[in-house]
């Protein structure tokens, strides 16, 4: 028996998983992205990336997961497009023989390549070999060795101690807490361990702000098998799957993770598997999230230019909240503010524009395109600007869409889920919207204009629910202090979150 079994997974949106996410990666990557029409979701634990990717798309999309209550949560919300958005609650071993499944131009897995037996991994691999079409794209994700290594004699502590204390504890999340307890007390006592490997607190403090349902999945779960990247290729290579890149545009951007010396290290490695290995060691990447292709076809500097070219721009976010600063291994490094601040200029408005024409009118401000490409790139994979594919969407879908975001401002607002995002039909993907915006737009939606209708209209909703406004970790506790909180958001909602949610659809 799972012992995670039971327990309510997160409410994740995974933007690797969307298409058009996924098809602009590739074309930057210089291969032809497939297009997208029939797309299945392995293990998709509350199904919100499922039911949304489904929603915003003319594609079909099929998932299944072993927890009936999570496909029953994805069905719930789905339940008004059940044309494009089929949920089974099946193993992967008795969907994988489901007569009614065709071939599919796109396979995910979001975490579950970690988290499942060698025997599931096995028929993962058969499902992909029999159901993923020739030229199909999988997007796949794990933990990864070596980032894993230092910390994986904890995490069976962990699940050692949790399994020794099942049988007197009250709850998993009991049992969770009292491992953390027992495992600080032993790092307490200054073993040698901690000692060689003294990353392994930080770790335990990175783990403590974490969700309690996350933290069950991830460490108490039956299986936990972080992987190095050459032995994932060993399952997949052998299925004729070709390695493309990290989903995540940034990953692969040398300069933000590897010094002079790594990359001319690198530079000499020429088998792609080995290198990448390698490359994990010098980072030491505990994530990968990455795409493989069945059969890559590289495309030619004016193949990957016209592929580009199918693709139209729209900032999610406001200008001003762009931080220009990149992340990386390395450390932060500022983006460059005389190629940046034209291109957030032209996009400011949240019009969807043609990438060409972007592209143009960047040159006509004296960028060259190759800085130009590389700013919308990093944008994009900064998550703040998106990029729509060619494929145009139905009036249908828009209703959809609509329908679903009532559904999940109402989740998220009424039972309290912690559900931050809403679909956008004009862009084929998701934003983020935390609860007390969603109160706004759902006030919004209702016809309330000024901040102070906004604002007193999320306050009757937090009231009702017993709740007081957190304002960075202090409870507001009077109806002054938490109105006077909230007509500020409404206002910083009108101004900068408005504009943006009617270019994305979600209001009108
Ligand atoms: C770590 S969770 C990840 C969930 C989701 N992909 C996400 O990232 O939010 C792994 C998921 O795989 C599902 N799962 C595990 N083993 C399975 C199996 N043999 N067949 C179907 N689903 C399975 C679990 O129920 C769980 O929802």
């Amino acid at each position: 028996m799972e012992k995670s079994r039971g327990i309510q997974y997160t409410y994740g949106y995974y933007s690797a998983m969307n298409s058009n996410h996924a098809r602009f990666t590739l074309a930057n990557h210089g291969v032809r992205p497939p297009k997208i029409r029939s797309a299945c979701e392995l293990g998709f634990g509350q199904g919100l990336s499922l039911v949304i990717n489904s929603a915003v798309t003319n594609s079909t999309w099929i998932g299944s997961d072993i927890e009936p209550a999570q496909a029953a949560f994805a069905r719930k919300l789905s339940s008004h497009y059940q044309n494009r958005c089929k949920i089974f609650n099946e193993s992967f071993e008795k969907f994988s023989d489901n007569p009614s499944l065709e071939q599919f131009d796109f396979i995910c897995l979001h975490g579950v390549w970690t988290w499942v037996s060698a025997s599931d991994r096995k028929v993962i691999c058969e499902f992909i070999d029999k159901r993923l079409k020739p030229g199909g794209l999988l997007y796949i994700s794990y933990n990864t060795l070596p980032g894993w290594a230092s910390f994986m004699p904890l995490q069976k502590l962990i699940a050692l101690f949790s399994d020794n204390n099942r049988a007197v504890t009250s709850s998993q999340l009991s049992n969770l807490a009292e491992s953390f307890k027992f495992v600080d007390r032993l790092l307490d006592t200054d073993p040698a361990f901690l000692k060689v490997n003294p990353a392994i607190k930080q770790k335990m403090e990175s783990m403590r702000g974490q969700d309690d349902a996350y933290l069950i999945h991830e460490y108490l779960a039956a299986d936990f098998t972080p992987m190095t990247f050459d032995e994932v290729a060993r399952w997949l290579t052998p299925l004729n799957m070709n390695y493309v890149c990290s989903a995540s545009i940034t990953d692969d951007v040398s300069v933000m993770h590897l010094t002079e010396a790594h990359q001319k290290f690198l530079a000499e490695i020429k088998e792609p598997i080995f290198r990448e290995t390698c490359k994990d060691l010098m980072v030491n990447k505990t994530f990968r999230s990455d795409y493989w292709i069945k059969g890559a076809e590289p495309l030619s500097r004016a193949g990957i230019e016209r592929e580009l070219n199918e693709f139209s721009l729209l900032l999610t976010h406001h200008s001003l909240d762009v931080k220009l600063e990149f992340k990386g291994t390395l450390g932060k490094a500022n983006a460059d503010e005389a190629v940046y601040r034209p291109l957030l200029d032209l996009l400011s408005n949240h019009e969807v524009k043609g990438y060409r024409e972007v592209i143009h009118s960047m040159m006509e401000r004296g960028i060259g395109e190759t800085k130009a490409a590389e700013a919308i790139k990093m944008l994009f994979a900064s998550g703040y600007l998106a990029a729509i594919g060619d494929e145009q969407n139905s009036g249908a879908v828009a209703e959809d869409v609509k329908k679903l975001n009532n559904k999940i401002m109402d989740r998220s607002i009424n039972d309290e889920l912690k559900i931050e995002f809403l679909g956008s039909s004009i862009i084929g993907g998701a934003c983020l919207f935390d609860r007390i915006t969603q109160m706004h737009i759902r006030s919004s939606l209702s016809g309330q204009k000024t901040p102070k209708e906004l604002a007193e209209s999320a306050w009757e909703t937090v009231k009702s629910l017993g709740r007081r406004i957190k304002k960075e970790s202090k409870t507001l506790q009077t109806e002054k202090e938490n109105l006077e909180y909230l007509a500020a958001h409404s206002e910083k909602f009108l101004i900068k979150s408005a504009p943006i949610c009617r270019a994305l659809g979600i209001l009108e």
